[in-house]
């Protein structure tokens, strides 16, 4: 089947009352675990390659291998670019036949992120391309956590740039950080039911790993329709080859890569299941 457009699959997910899962992806072996999961769960999903990522990766090669194993699938798959904060990759992307776009603009002066954002939009939305913004800063562990509270989104100010944009889906910062452990994150939801209240497009979160388990029912509660996760899908590969080198140092690199994909389909499976999209594809 083709890639997915991503604003259909969240139309139905807020329908329905549940998440669609991005899940990052940057190697053959992580689009093969995120893809197979979804099929195993017949859930919709996002593969989101990170712009952070791509230094750990051979872009043309990825998306070559990354397009034709999304496209086979049996399941609705996304092929997202995730947090670009240059219109270089955004471009790239949508070249390489991405069907979502998130552009980030942090760092930029309102004015000119609006700018840089409206400019995504404009390319992507002439080809049938979603965009994603993210509002306030989503900080990160070891970079600039402590931040969080200043960088959170103001929903007052929401309407006006997706007005300006034309963005689809926003990320709101509600007090989630990249790079937690679950059950870490401290979210304001009384923040994102104000901004629910005040706008009506797609709304995310990211920093999906620190989330708790019944953050995910307030989430779906309060209009949220896709949240991202990485980090535990980390912990998990990296935990099993930590356990399988320490009961083997001599296993062979295949077997050892071949786990770590099998560690982190099995967590793609878990929050598949955590996100009530199981069965829905
Ligand atoms: O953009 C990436 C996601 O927001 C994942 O965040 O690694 O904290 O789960 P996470
Ligand atoms: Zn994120």
């Amino acid at each position: 089947m083709p890639l997915e457009s991503l604003i259909p699959l969240l139309d139905e997910a807020r329908e329905k009352s549940y998440i669609v899962g991005s899940f990052n992806a940057f190697n053959l072996e992580t689009v093969r675990a995120v893809v197979s999961a979804a099929e195993e769960m017949s859930s919709p999903v996002v593969v989101a390659v990170a712009a952070s990522h791509l230094r750990y990766t051979d872009f043309e090669a990825l998306v070559g291998a990354a397009v034709p194993l999304c496209r086979r699938a049996r399941v609705p798959v996304v092929l997202h670019l995730d947090h670009a904060e240059t219109l270089d990759v955004v471009t790239r992307s949508i070249r390489a036949g991405f069907t979502s776009v998130m552009f980030d603009g942090y760092g930029l002066s309102a004015e000119e992120k609006c700018r840089q954002t409206r400019s995504v939009t404009d390319l992507a939305h002439s080809i049938g391309i979603s965009v994603e913004a993210e509002l306030g800063h989503i900080t990160k562990v070891g970079v600039d956590r402590d931040q969080r509270d200043e960088l959170l989104i103001d929903p007052s100010l929401a309407g006006d740039f997706i007005s300006a944009t034309g963005v689809d889906v926003v990320a709101a910062a509600i007090g989630s950080v990249h790079g937690q452990q679950a059950g870490e994150a401290q979210l304001d939801f009384a923040r994102l039911v104000e901004l629910r209240e005040k706008v009506q497009c797609h709304l995310s979160l990211h920093g999906g790993s620190g989330m708790a388990e019944t953050h995910v029912g307030q989430a779906i509660a309060a209009g949220v329709t896709k949240i991202s996760y990485f980090t535990g899908l980390s912990r998990d590969a990296v935990d099993r080859a930590t356990s399988l080198l320490a009961a083997d140092p001599d296993i062979r690199l295949p077997a050892l890569c071949d786990e770590m994909r099998q560690a982190v389909q099995e967590g793609v499976r878990r929050q598949l299941t955590l996100y009530r999209s199981v069965g829905t594809a």
